[in-house]
């Protein structure tokens, strides 16, 4: 296992192949997927699809989604990580988490280390985030990094906004 980062009561951790059914399970719920664009993954041959040309690619580079995991239990919570737009030239800061473990601080947790990790670490200028405008917990979270607000628009046919970190 592959631990890139740990908090207080977090480690994250690179996602591998095997991982395939942490991400069918993860999309299941569409409270979880309502606002992030994508939906169910429909089986285990998507998933590995999702991790070969998505996921794992990023990890060359020393960034990328990482799953998290409670140090207390190891339980797999969700992800969070940073990823390379390639159509904007932007590092993206992004999280998600089973329902199940929202509202407990893990986004806001894990999503300063992985800022910190940016920019401390790989020296980042900027880490940009986006959030709908309804989904307040997580435009909760983003303010809460000091990203500040760039500028509004469309992110899968909702209203969004974009902040940044410099
Ligand atoms: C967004 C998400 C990652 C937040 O995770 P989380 O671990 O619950 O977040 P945290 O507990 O660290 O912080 C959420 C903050 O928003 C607040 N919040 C949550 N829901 C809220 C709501 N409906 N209205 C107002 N504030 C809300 C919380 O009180 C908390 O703020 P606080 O620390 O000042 O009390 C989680 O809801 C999720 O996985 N959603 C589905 C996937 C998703 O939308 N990802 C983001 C795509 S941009």
């Amino acid at each position: 296992m592959k631990i890139t980062l740990e908090t207080e009561r977090l480690y994250l951790r690179e996602f591998t192949i095997d991982d395939a059914q942490l991400l069918i399970d993860l999309n299941s719920d569409i409270d979880v997927t309502r606002y992030t664009g994508d939906g169910l993954v429909k089986d285990i041959d998507e998933a590995k699809r999702i991790l070969t040309d998505i996921i794992l690619p990023q990890y060359k580079n020393k960034i990328g989604r990482w799953a998290v995991h409670l140090k207390s239990t190891d339980e797999f919570i969700g992800w969070c990580g940073l990823k390379y737009l390639v159509e904007t030239n932007e590092l993206d800061l992004g999280y998600r988490f089973f329902k199940i473990h929202w509202g407990k601080g893990y986004a806001t947790e894990s999503a300063r280390a992985v800022n910190d990790y940016g920019v401390n670490t790989l020296k980042l200028t900027s880490i940009v985030a986006r959030a709908a405008k309804a989904n307040v917990a997580s435009i909760n979270v983003i303010k809460k990094m000091g990203m500040v607000y760039l500028k509004d628009e469309m992110c899968a046919h909702d209203p969004a906004e974009v902040y940044i970190l410099k």
